[in-house]
């Protein structure tokens, strides 16, 4: 028996980095899984990798409609719904509010607002009917930057605390039926792009030179994660017979990040 045998998922931004990977975990694990990303390409190589078990469809998750069109395809083709996971967002490149030109600051806040903040909401609430019926739960991909200083500007940051608060309100509104929770991933390396009103929609994350040194570097572990690094624990959180008693929490995956760092021995 795997831990999500006749289970449905539906995940937003799953064609690349931290959702690909949970894509790949949930299917090893028995799960039909859809996926909803603004990318085509993403979507034709999920299809064909995972023939059957996994459909998509493209669509930004800024969009309501784009949302409910996502849990109507998912609950066609499986027939239910039990995990909706909120994943798909982008980052504002660590540039500190002094640095933002004040000609773009009211768009890339509102990008990034939109994607990392409202994306999560809309989705939840387009889900919520179908996991009253199954008793499901709600999983969104928090960061390490939903507790501490240093993996984002200030717009990025506040977004991810954002996301936390959303976790708890949520939790505390639609219980006992559903849990709602988060996984909050430290620096993984990833194709993690940020805002068109930034000018670094097309940039990438993981092709800042030196990343991979750095982001290790700030964490006591000593590593930076890899996307399968996290995966488990969104299954954790999905399974009701693992994570049953789970709800409102954040797990961190970050490396032990908001430790600190002992002197150098
Ligand atoms: N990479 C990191 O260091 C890191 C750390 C902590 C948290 N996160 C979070 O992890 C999540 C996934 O990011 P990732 O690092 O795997 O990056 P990624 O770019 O590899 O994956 C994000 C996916 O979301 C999709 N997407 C972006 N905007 C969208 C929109 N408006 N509508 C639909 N799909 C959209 C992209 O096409 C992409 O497939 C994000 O919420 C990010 O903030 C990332």
């Amino acid at each position: 028996m795997n831990w999500m045998d006749d289970k449905v998922v539906l995940i937003t931004g799953g064609g690349s980095g931290i959702g690909l990977a949970v894509v790949e975990r949930f299917v090893n694990e028995g799960a039909k899984v859809c996926v909803m990303d603004r990318s085509q390409e993403n979507i034709d190589a999920l299809e064909t990798k995972f023939n059957g078990k996994v459909i998509g469809l493209t669509g930004d998750v800024r969009s309501l409609a784009d949302n409910k069109a996502a849990v109507a395809k998912t609950v066609d083709a499986f027939g239910q719904l039990d995990s909706f996971i909120g994943n798909a967002g982008i980052w504002d490149y660590m540039v500190p509010l002094e640095g933002q030109e004040e000609d773009n600051i009211e768009g890339i806040c509102d990008e990034i607002f939109a994607v990392n903040v409202k994306g999560y909401i809309l989705g939840a609430k387009a889900a919520l009917p179908e996991l009253r019926k199954t008793k499901g739960n709600i999983i969104f991909t928090a960061s390490s930057s939903s507790f501490y200083t240093g993996g984002g500007g200030p717009v990025y940051v506040a977004s991810k605390h954002a996301v936390a608060g959303l976790i708890k309100q949520l939790a505390y509104e639609v219980a006992p039926d559903i849990r709602v929770n988060g996984v909050a991933p430290g620096g993984t390396l990833t194709k993690l792009g940020g805002s068109s009103a930034a000018g670094q929609a097309d940039s990438k994350l993981d092709e800042i030179p030196g990343v991979d040194q750095m982001i290790g570097s700030m964490t006591p572990l000593g590593f930076t994660s890899r996307p399968e690094d996290h995966a488990g624990i969104y299954l954790l959180l999905a399974s009701d017979q693992n994570g049953g008693y789970i709800t409102g929490s954040l797990i961190n995956s970050d490396g032990g990040i908001g430790l600190g760092m002992r002197p150098e021995q």
